[in-house]
């Protein structure tokens, strides 16, 4: 059943990355949510190209996404979607960016798919039924030790005002691991650790639509994602550790070891 729901995420993805694709490097009209905190137009027409799709399908699902709070009817079916997924990135030319949409269903993720339109690449997940690159099953890596590990992480937009705070994980996490990344888009990190192309990914506050496409292609490709203290993620904000599986006990343990100045 979910593969139904898997082929309309799909669709809104790609017609999301069709847009980002036609206007990458094109110059783009940006506007501040805060100091670092960007919305560029192309957000707002990818939202509007995934909407479009998600409602012609099922008008009755309810939808968390970026840019519009549409608020909940209490739907059984709930869909979160990141339009653009590194915004930033976008809007400077740096090719790393995505469209992201998962379904939750009675609370629980079942598909999810996010495009990486510059590689054209295509991550998907369904529930009980692996993970994939452009219909190839993705497998994770098997790092066994953080001192073997390619790590990537990611900082919220308040960075600038709790430096010292936010960099603590980053600082640690630096001395420990073999290699520590900042890509600037948690979705496709995600699929990045999915994909075995880095063994861990940690950040302390995501939002439900960065995060539960990626989470869900991280657990189908056998590794594991929980919240930052190591217990289940639910459908909220919350910060996230995803690794290969091996790994996940020494991550955890490590931010753990870091937490008393934590907020
Ligand atoms: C951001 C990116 C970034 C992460 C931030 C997110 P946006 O999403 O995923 O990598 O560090 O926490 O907010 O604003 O580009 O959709
Ligand atoms: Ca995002
Ligand atoms: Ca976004």
């Amino acid at each position: 059943m979910s593969w139904r729901y898997l082929a309309v995420a799909t669709e809104a993805v790609v017609r999301a990355g069709a847009i980002q694709r036609e206007r990458y490097a094109g110059g783009v009209a940006v506007e501040f949510k805060g100091e670092i905190d960007l919305v560029t137009e192309v957000d707002r027409a990818c939202e509007l190209a995934i909407l479009e799709t998600l409602r012609g399908r099922y008008p009755e699902h309810d939808i968390v996404t970026e840019e519009t709070d549409l608020g909940s009817t209490g739907s059984r079916f709930v869909w979160f979607v990141d339009p653009l997924d590194g915004t930033v990135n976008f809007a400077h030319s740096y090719p790393f960016f995505c469209a992201s949409v998962a379904l939750a269903v009675d609370g629980e993720i079942v598909a999810g798919a996010v495009f990486d339109p510059i590689r054209d690449e295509l991550f998907t997940a369904e529930r009980g039924a692996g993970a994939h690159l452009n219909g190839r099953p993705l497998r994770v890596s098997r790092a066994a030790r953080l001192i073997e590990s390619l790590l990537i992480t990611g900082f919220p937009y308040d960075l600038h005002q709790r430096l010292e705070e936010r960099l603590r994980f980053f600082n640690r996490l630096t001395g420990i691991a073999r290699a520590v990344r900042r890509d600037g888009s948690a979705a496709l990190d995600l699929c990045y650790v999915a994909a075995g192309r880095a063994d861990g990914f940690w950040e302390e506050i995501l939002k439900p639509w960065d995060m539960h496409a990626g989470r869900l292609i991280v657990e189908e490709a056998g590794g594991t994602a929980t919240r930052l203290d190591g217990t289940p993620l639910a459908l909220g904000a919350d910060g996230v550790v995803a690794t290969n599986g091996l790994i996940q006990e020494e991550l955890v343990e490590a931010l753990r070891e870091q937490k008393p100045a934590l907020v």
